[in-house]
């Protein structure tokens, strides 16, 4: 069984996995619609629109037929909430009501760039405590003109790199952190003087991943210089600013509890929504949404809208991200602020009651779709009708909202005196055909290796199977397979009986092995077998020990040259031939 190094036991975690039902909890997050024995859903780790998520209350697992995801409800919350298992645990725990004591644990990947987030975190610290010196007076002074007071300082961790490009270098050498690494985290750079601060005299906004821990800065020059506005800290395996979006572990809560997520250019944009109590706000930080961004926002919350700048760059980037969100089955609502305005502007300009009237009435995707067309276009000229109607029927083909369709065609239909019934036609037209779902190459399988998966499959629904496993072989020979199978033989072991959901949980510190489990569940063989059926995969399975076997003693014998020994051999390879024969008799 695999090493357990939390401060609960298995039995325990498995005691929290009991006592609550995986349907509950995932039609907490994604609507699933019951059919037959299982429940179904739109798979929320994927791009999808179809129902290809089921999860099942009798085994309490959950899998997706499209992209392979699988898991039990540890892993559904891990991945949906991007938690590691501990904080999984903790958190089905709360909702169990069963009190729990854990330190949240640190996964791999943390461990291993433990000292990115130290280095971080002292950077953040040795900032934060600048702003407050004399030296960060006239700092001060600039976000006090910009409305943001102390409090908002403190909320954001808002800080200050120095004109002395050597204080944090000193400090963090003094720690004795290794210069590569120092250069690695993109915050100290060498040259022929040797080490030295890459920000200096900015202001400092720590950036977060999705967990909350600070993984880099953005600096924003306060004096009148002509450098970049804002430098943000160079990309690394811990930063990567298109897998995030700024102040996402603060708005996520909120923006679940409303059901909504308002998504701004910038992050001075966030900063001042969450001023006037807007709490469910985030950003992209200026670059186009990818489609890693857009899935986090679906997995949000059901309603999203786009507060983009009023100008015409941010209606550029309201465009393509509306796409990108409408890829993954996400129609966005829209908020359009007038003369060019960015949010923190129009906040500023017109207060907060105004600008939360705004947020109340977002217009819908279509209609700023429309308006956005129509720009620069003059109707009493034909071809630019026509130009305009092909630009919108090919919006229209992308959506599947059907009463917005419709809507949008009436619309249409009187902005151009074409008849709705003559637009619907051409929609047709242009539609694509059905779009071809990319399957992962079925890589052919050896008639051992589909033996060898098939038997697993059914160990991991009988106990009987198990003992015929362990009765009968002793050695798979694909290599993820076998640790697999010896894996459920250990945990029926521990267990006197074989639980999936569970099996799930003692593996899952183990990526290929749950890969490897996820494949095999998604064989999806019928449910009852015959002992037949078993006894010939355990057949299969031997017959390619004993070839293997013949051909390396059968190799063994051609390099022997003592005749006593070369009789041995041969007499190994009479005996392995003869269990082949019992296997097939
Ligand atoms: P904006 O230029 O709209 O910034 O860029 P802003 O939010 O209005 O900032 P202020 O009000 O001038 O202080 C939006 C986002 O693009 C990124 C930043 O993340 C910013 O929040 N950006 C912008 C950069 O990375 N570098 C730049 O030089 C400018
Ligand atoms: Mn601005």
């Amino acid at each position: 069984m695999m090493e357990n190094t939390y401060q609960l036991t298995e039995q325990q975690i498995n005691h929290i996995r009991e006592s609550i039902d995986i349907v509950d909890i995932i039609s907490s997050y994604i609507p699933l619609v019951a059919k037959g024995k299982s429940f179904f859903g739109v798979c929320p780790f994927h791009d999808d629109h179809s129902p290809s998520m089921s999860v099942s209350k009798e085994k309490q697992i959950y899998r997706c037929f499209s992209c392979g995801a699988g898991g039990n409800v540890f892993k559904f919350v891990m991945d949906y909430e991007n938690i590691n298992f501990l904080e999984a645990v903790k958190m089905l725990a709360d909702k169990a009501g069963i009190p729990i004591q854990i330190e949240t644990g640190r996964t791999p990947v943390q461990k291993k760039y433990q000292a990115y987030y130290e280095i971080y975190d002292l950077a953040f610290k040795f900032y934060q405590n600048n702003i407050n010196t004399t030296m960060g007076k006239e700092a001060r002074t600039y976000l006090d003109k910009r409305g943001i007071d102390s409090n908002i300082i403190k909320e954001f961790g808002i800080g200050l790199s120095l004109k002395n490009t050597e204080m944090l270098t000193k400090l963090l050498t003094k720690k004795e952190y290794p210069s590569k690494l120092l250069i690695k985290t993109g915050l100290i750079n060498e040259n022929e003087k040797g080490l030295h601060d890459v920000y200096y005299n900015r202001i400092m906004f720590p950036l977060w991943d999705l967990e909350g821990k600070v993984i880099g800065f953005s600096g924003r020059i306060y004096q009148n210089n002509d450098t970049a506005k804002y430098v943000n800290t160079k990309e690394t395996e811990i930063f990567k600013k298109g897998e995030l979006l700024y102040h996402y572990h603060v708005a996520k809560n909120e923006a679940r509890r409303v059901g909504q997520v308002i998504v701004m250019e910038g992050f001075m944009d966030v900063i001042r929504a969450f001023s006037i109590g807007l709490t469910n706000v985030v950003a992209t930080m200026g670059t186009a949404v990818t489609k890693e961004q857009a899935l986090l926002l679906k997995r949000m919350a059901k309603e999203v809208i786009l507060c983009f700048d009023g100008d015409e760059a941010g209606a550029k980037a309201t465009m393509s991200c509306s796409n990108e969100l409408l890829q993954i089955g996400v129609t966005p609502k829209i908020i359009r602020l007038e003369e060019n305005l960015d949010p923190d502007e129009y906040i500023l300009k017109y207060g907060k009651e105004q600008f939360l009237k705004k947020i109340e009435n977002p217009i819908n995707m279509m209609d700023f779709k429309l308006n956005y067309f129509k720009k620069k276009k003059d109707f009493s000229n034909n071809s630019d009708i026509a130009n305009y109607v092909k630009e919108v029927l090919k919006e229209l083909e992308k959506i599947d909202d059907v009463v917005l369709r419709e809507l949008t065609i009436q619309k249409l239909s009187q902005e151009t005196n074409l008849e709705e019934q003559f637009l619907k036609e051409q929609i047709k037209q242009i539609e694509q055909p059905v779009k071809v779902v990319p399957k992962k190459t079925n890589i052919k399988l050896t008639k051992y290796e589909q033996a060898e998966k098939n038997l697993i499959y059914y160990m991991l629904e009988s106990a009987e199977v198990i003992q015929l496993y362990q009765k009968h072989i002793t050695y798979m020979p694909t290599k993820p397979y076998r640790l697999l199978a010896i894996q459920i033989a250990c945990f029926y072991q521990d267990y006197q009986k074989i639980n999936i959901a569970d099996f799930m949980t003692s593996i899952q510190n183990d990526e290929v092995l749950t890969q490897t489990l996820n494949d095999i569940l998604n064989l999806n063989l019928k449910e009852e077998y015959t002992i037949e059926e078993i006894m010939d995969y355990i057949r299969t399975i031997h017959e390619y020990g004993v070839k293997f076997q013949c051909k390396r003693l059968t190799e063994m014998l051609e390099m022997e040259i003592d005749p006593m020994k070369q009789a041995e051999i041969g007499q190994k390879i009479v005996e392995l031939k003869k269990t082949e024969m019992m296997d097939r008799g």
